[in-house]
């Protein structure tokens, strides 16, 4: 267990607080704010509790320079709103510098401010010595928050804990607990849903949790490279090359470990990668040659919402097909109502499943929606994240 920021002494102190809130953005304006929100009940605690809150986060992939188009000022300007209080931001193209610093040393008892994107300078993802100094030389204690970032072994995530003591914030301590109790003390049967394009992308987390799970359920773009696994036909569906073999020894490791893989028995095809293609539903054994797989079909959302209804526990990563176009958002809209409708713990693993559930409107359904894409996917395939290690334990 982590230490969090119960159990230390806040009061008075330069809290250098990390938080994840490398939100969506279009045209300057943030398009989803729930990690802000996912930041609140850290950033009111520190702030009621007498702490000086120093705020730090990335936002994108600016390539190690100032790019003003990812200025973390409408983070600012949206903290501030949700929280009802000022928000100073301390605007510097180099995150750290003199102006910072006095700004930094005039700050009160629960006063807030956010520090410009720590991915304006290049030793961020480096984790560099020189910029971790810069960032420490602001705070007396390090609290992480930012889980969707835990993964990363950065200045601002990791580094600066080797020079203040390190706790976690609320965030981090929920992620873990629910992540972590989902996998390691499920209530059975047990449900693993899994998706993406990718089968080598998901390797791990499949391998992972056929160790743990009564039934993996297989769907998306990676179904496909299962039927070719199996001697399908696949048309023009995605297929991940190097994926076949090992899809072959998953399922082979499934039947060995006695895992119920159910992959999709039918799916809806296009002639074109277009929410204007032209359709059919066919039985997985019938792709036609000239066209692709797009979403799974009804007898597959029967099947699998079947056993996700009668779950004790679902952890679901990655959506049933291309949900983003609405003729193939089904198959993902139908399985998250399934998700929805299961009385059991459910767990949505961050990223596109956490896009979907929120789309189709059952986010408040869920027990729990990581705020972690890649961190969450990192937590569930049981590899340790940098930015919860450098923490102290209790
Ligand atoms: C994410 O959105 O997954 C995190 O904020 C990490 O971002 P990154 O993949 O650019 O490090």
């Amino acid at each position: 267990m982590k230490k969090t920021v119960r159990d230390v002494e806040v009061r008075g102190k330069r809290v250098l607080t990390r938080c994840d809130f490398n939100v969506p953005m279009e045209d300057g304006k943030i398009t989803n704010d729930t990690r802000i929100r996912a930041a609140l009940p850290t950033i009111k605690y520190l702030m009621e509790n007498g702490a000086k809150v120093i705020l730090m986060s990335h936002l994108g992939r600016p390539k190690g320079e100032p790019d003003h188009k990812y200025s973390l000022e409408p983070v600012a300007r949206r903290l501030a709103e949700l929280l009802e209080h000022k928000v100073v931001f301390a605007q510097s193209d180099v995150v750290v510098d003199d102006e910072v610093r006095d700004a930094v040393g005039v700050m009160a008892e629960g006063d807030v401010m956010l520090l410009e994107n720590t991915r304006f300078r290049e030793e961020e993802t480096h984790n560099a010595p020189n910029f971790t100094q810069e960032l420490a030389s602001l705070g007396d204690l390090f609290v992480n928050d930012a889980f969707g970032t835990a993964h990363r072994a950065h200045c601002s995530t990791a580094g600066v804990a080797d020079f203040m003591p390190a706790v976690s914030g609320f965030l981090i301590e929920k992620e873990i607990k629910f992540l972590g109790e989902a996998v390691e003390d499920p209530a059975r049967p047990f449900v693993a849903i899994m998706g993406g394009a990718k089968v080598s992308d998901k390797i791990l987390l499949v391998e992972q949790m056929m160790k743990k799970v009564d039934t993996v359920i297989i769907g998306g773009g990676m179904a496909y490279t299962f039927y070719k696994a199996m001697g399908l036909e696949i048309g023009k569906s995605i297929l991940d090359e190097d994926g076949i073999e090992l899809a072959a020894s998953l399922m082979k490791q499934a039947e060995e470990k006695g895992v119920q893989l159910l992959l999709p028995l039918d799916t809806v095809c296009a002639d074109e990668f277009s929410n204007d293609a032209k359709t059919c539903v066919v039985d997985r054994d019938a792709i036609p040659a000239d066209m692709m797989g797009m979403d799974i079909g009804p007898k597959s959302v029967e099947a699998f919402g079947k056993v996700i209804r009668e779950a004790g526990t679902v952890v679901w990563n990655g959506p049933m097909g291309v949900f983003e176009m609405d003729n193939f958002a089904a198959g993902t809209k139908q399985v998250a109502q399934a998700v929805a409708d299961c009385q059991g713990v459910t767990v949505i693993g961050g990223g596109d499943s956490a896009a979907a559930v929120e789309k189709f409107g059952f986010a408040d359904q869920m027990t729990h929606i990581s705020t972690g894409g890649g961190a969450s996917l990192e937590f569930l395939e049981g590899k340790k994240l940098p930015g919860v290690e450098v923490l102290e334990d209790k």
